[in-house]
């Protein structure tokens, strides 16, 4: 358990959740809640299912059975943009055309927030994961852990209900 640092934070429910890739079981009728703000790992062998259940809750795919819950919203059948998830990929995938401070910025970009609400928010969080005043640095001018920091500040700045890491 973490304190709650994120008052976005929402709880996470799934209910008898199951998904079948043809023949393969992937999930087998997975049931728990995950209180807002919490800290929750999931453990298991190689291909028991984590990768799947994330991508579930981030809504990358679609349950076969059961019901998700993003605090009291079903979104069992709700596209990823329409659940305030984010998810960090084991590659975080940077753009690597972009520097520092427009990878950080891109999700309010989308949103076309007003460019000093960019600014402010991208230096924070920067500054948060330990970077400030490196935004006009090129992806490729950093070491692997800046190169995560810089993914996490991206997913940070969307301050989202729920964020997962594979
Ligand atoms: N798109 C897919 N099509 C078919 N089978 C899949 C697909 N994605 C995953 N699987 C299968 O579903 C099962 C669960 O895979 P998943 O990626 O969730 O495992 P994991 O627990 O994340 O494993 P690892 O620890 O190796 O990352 C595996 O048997 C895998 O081969
Ligand atoms: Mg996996």
């Amino acid at each position: 358990m973490m304190e709650q640092a994120n008052p976005q934070a929402a709880r996470v429910t799934l209910e008898g959740v199951t998904k079948r890739f043809g023949q393969t079981m992937a999930v087998d009728n997975i049931s728990l809640e995950i209180e807002p703000g919490s800290l929750v790992t999931l453990l298991g062998p190689s291909g028991c299912g984590k990768t799947t259940t994330l991508r579930i809750v981030a809504g990358l795919e679609t349950a076969t059975g059961g019901k998700v819950f993003i605090g009291d919203a079903e979104v069992t059948h709700l596209p990823p943009n329409a659940r305030d998830v984010t998810m960090m990929f084991q590659s975080y995938a940077l753009f690597p055309h972009l520097s520092v401070f427009e990878n950080v910025a891109y999700g309010l970009r989308v949103l076309k927030r007003p460019e000093a609400e960019v600014r402010k928010q991208v230096e924070e969080e920067l500054q948060l994961v330990g970077m400030p005043g490196m935004g006009e640095r090129s992806p490729s001018a950093l070491s692997g852990g800046q190169q995560q920091r810089v993914a996490l500040a991206r997913s940070l700045v969307m301050q989202p209900k729920v964020l997962l890491f594979d």
